[in-house]
């Protein structure tokens, strides 16, 4: 079944998981399609298979993968890399079940603190991060080479 053929998340079984090597295609796929400079493939299976640090988590609709999230441990904090949900299946609350698996995984885990960078432009994003408590607590000006935006710095205490 094709992603597009899915038209409602109500009947559809939603599951999340620890992401593995064979998810790569699929949340490159997405990552190529939410993001102006993605990650390349290579990048994500080291972050699976190399990186020590990295935690990353894969929600799947009807066993299709349809986004990701991804952390890094560093000492008592998590720092958020990356997440996205496929275009297709943007605001039916699926990035509301990863977000809750990272934190469900931080508390479980006795981290201190969450935080990430997103882009001061990304309303979308920063709408989703204020919703579980990040705090917009300082900017990088010039951050993103590509187009030189600013990044937002978010923080959430535990
Ligand atoms: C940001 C992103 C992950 C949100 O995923 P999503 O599954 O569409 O979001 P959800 O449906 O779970 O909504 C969760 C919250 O996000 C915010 N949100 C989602 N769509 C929104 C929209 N169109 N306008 C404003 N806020 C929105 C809301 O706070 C929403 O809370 P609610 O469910 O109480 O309304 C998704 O838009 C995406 O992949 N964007 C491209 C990649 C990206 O920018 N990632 C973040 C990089 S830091």
């Amino acid at each position: 079944m094709s992603l597009n053929n899915i038209k409602s998340v109500d009947t559809n079984v939603i599951e999340l998981r620890r992401m593995t090597v064979t998810d790569v295609d699929s949340v490159f796929e997405i990552e190529t399609l939410s993001f102006k400079s993605p990650w390349t493939k290579e990048a994500f299976v080291n972050e699976v298979v190399k990186n020590q640090l990295a935690v990353y988590f894969v929600v799947t609709l009807d066993a299709l993968v349809v986004g990701y999230a991804g952390m890094w441990t560093v000492v008592d904090e998590l720092h958020i890399t990356n997440v996205a949900i496929t275009p297709d299946q943007r605001g039916k609350g699926l990035s509301n079940r990863l977000m809750e698996r990272l934190f469900e995984f931080a508390i479980e885990n006795k981290f201190t603190s969450m935080t990430l960078e997103v882009r001061t432009t990304n309303a979308v994003a920063i709408s989703l991060y204020e919703k579980y408590g990040f705090k917009g607590l300082g900017v990088r000006k010039g951050y993103y080479q590509d187009t030189n935006e600013d990044a937002l710095i978010m923080w959430k205490e535990f």
